[in-house]
């Protein structure tokens, strides 16, 4: 794809001639299901036990993959290959690990299509966000890659004590990584965090989601050939319950990236003392119950969009996505409205034989999850305003479909307030002014993302100054929380939604995984 018609997360169409490049993609890859997969343990394939078979969210009569769950025992093997190729990998020079992340970025550019292809029948994204997000791991590992560049190797001279003593801080490799990643990027966040620890000097065991194996061997296809040894970067496949828990309780883990549910993140960070060297750096992205506010003074069509496209994008299932919004309630009339009709033209469907607004949620249990949602707002006195509906007639009726819904619940503290969904459900609350808008935004547990609409320089900076999320937008037309790109937003959870540490996608970022060692030496 040209640069001229690249997509990223603020694309709303794709031109014909990528309609008809990507259809045929879709049917290429469609030829190779059930695709087998095994990981990588050593130099191959795991032995695993029974296969499981991942089905579409799209149509579950489509098995896109058959994948051999690794043991524990072969957990156990991956982590000793990756202790193993440590000396090797950390060995090798800075310019040399940058050269093959940059090697690794051209690859994941250059089967754009595939990859994405592939999502969107693993995952369920439509077209455009399964592009968008292929780009985007492509640019992680270029700026990752730029950062260590642009530090060389994070090697600084420091001051003198005496003229015969030098001293200088150089940032080094911790070991062994446990790279862990969730369902709703598969490659762009399981990117981020391989290139993070590879860059670094360390190795990695990578478990991708259960729900998006295919995803991750693609990816992990890129780093190999790009020139990382298959026992630097391990890939196992399995449920987090298990194979993800024996990965963790591995002592000779020296570090865990995880990106995925807060409930799963804390207990990862309660296993930072299980390291056999001390405590073991956790560096944890969570979930997000990110809100939007909508001031008098806002553009109320730039506002609707903005909304729209971060609550409803991928069905909600973003970490990222707008889930609650409040509006003063003199232009809440009138910005509903606007809210209403924009999502009311939103269409539901298969993304892979057509360009809907919104595919399906990934799996059953979220369809559950989605009526209980809607059950408990109507037997709390809410308003479902658009929505409510789950969506299994016709063309729809193999796949998991929701309407993307818009609810009122009468009372403001409601407990849904504060809780991670993970599905296309906002909350829409009326306010008296952008003071309660800030102070009920930060009434819950996480602080992810936030965003604001305004045209007022005072409320912009009243906002800017009170709010406790670690990525905010202002005025973003978009995506009012959502589409943080690399080298652009930083993206690092506050509070509940983050561990302490720089952010992901920022210019820091590669400090979550080295270790400061301070050389003093004296000459003669
Ligand atoms: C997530 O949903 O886990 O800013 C991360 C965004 C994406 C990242 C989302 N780049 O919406």
């Amino acid at each position: 794809m040209s640069e001229a018609r690249r997509i990223t997360y603020t694309s709303t169409a794709a031109d014909p001639e990528f309609r008809v490049t990507f259809d045929r993609e879709l049917a290429r890859i469609r030829k190779r299901f059930p695709l087998a997969l095994g990981g990588n343990v050593g130099e191959g394939p795991v032995e695993g036990l029974p296969e499981h078979r991942v089905v579409s969210p799209i149509d579950t009569r489509l098995v896109v993959a058959e994948v051999a769950i690794a043991t524990p025992g072969e957990v156990g093997s991956a982590v000793g290959f990756a202790r193993s190729a440590f000396p090797r990998w950390r060995a090798l020079s800075w310019e040399r690990r940058v050269e093959i992340v940059r090697d690794a970025a051209e690859r994941i550019a250059a089967r754009n299509l595939e990859l994405a292809a592939w999502m969107v029948y693993e995952v369920g994204k439509t077209r455009l966000e399964a592009m968008a997000e292929v780009e985007e791991s492509a640019d992680l590992l270029r700026y990752y890659a730029e950062r260590l560049e642009f530090h060389r190797g994070y090697r600084r001279p420091l001051a003198r004590m005496s003229p015969a003593e030098t001293t200088e801080s150089i940032l080094l490799p911790y070991g062994v990584w446990a790279v862990v990643s969730p369902f709703n990027f598969p490659s762009a966040l399981a990117a981020g965090m391989i290139a993070g620890a590879l860059l670094g000097g360390n190795t990695v065991v990578f478990k991708p989601a259960i729900d998006a194996p295919v995803t991750g061997e693609l990816l992990c296809e890129a780093f190999w050939a790009a020139g990382v040894p298959r026992d630097a970067l391990q890939l196992v496949h399995g449920p987090g319950a298990t194979i993800g828990a024996a990965l963790l309780a591995d002592a000779r883990i020296a570090g865990v990236a995880f990106t995925g549910s807060s409930e799963v993140g804390m207990r990862i960070v309660g296993t930072a003392l299980e390291g056999s060297d001390g405590p073991r750096p956790v560096v944890v992205e969570m979930g997000g119950k990110n809100a939007c506010l909508v001031t008098a003074t806002a553009d109320l069509d730039a506002a609707a969009e903005g909304v729209v496209r971060s609550a409803f994008g991928f069905g909600g299932q973003k970490c990222s996505a707008c889930s609650r919004v409040y509006v003063e309630r003199s232009v809440g009339r009138d910005f509903l409205a606007r809210l209403l009709a924009r999502t009311r033209a939103l269409a539901v469907g298969d993304p892979a034989s057509s360009d809907p607004a919104l595919g399906p949620v990934i799996r059953e249990s979220a369809v559950a999850s989605y009526r209980t949602y809607i059950e408990g707002i109507v037997a709390s006195g809410g308003e479902i305003a658009c929505g409510g509906t789950v969506l299994d007639q016709g063309a729809l009726a193999h796949g998991f479909y929701v309407a993307p819904t818009i609810a009122h619940l009468p009372d403001a503290d409601h407990p849904y307030f504060a809780e991670e969904m993970f599905l296309p459900i906002l909350l829409f609350q009326e306010v008296e002014d952008l003071a309660e808008g800030i102070a009920r935004a930060n009434a819950v547990p996480y602080g992810l993302t936030a965003g604001l609409f305004t045209t007022d320089e005072q409320e912009k900076r009243y906002f800017l100054d009170r709010i406790e999320a670690g990525v905010v937008y202002v005025n973003r037309r978009s995506g009012a929380t959502t589409g943080a790109w690399p080298g652009i937003n930083p993206f690092g959870g506050w509070k509940a939604s983050g561990a302490p540490g720089p952010a992901a996608l920022g210019p820091d970022y590669l400090l979550n995984f080295l270790r400061e060692q301070s050389r003093t030496v004296n000459g003669f």
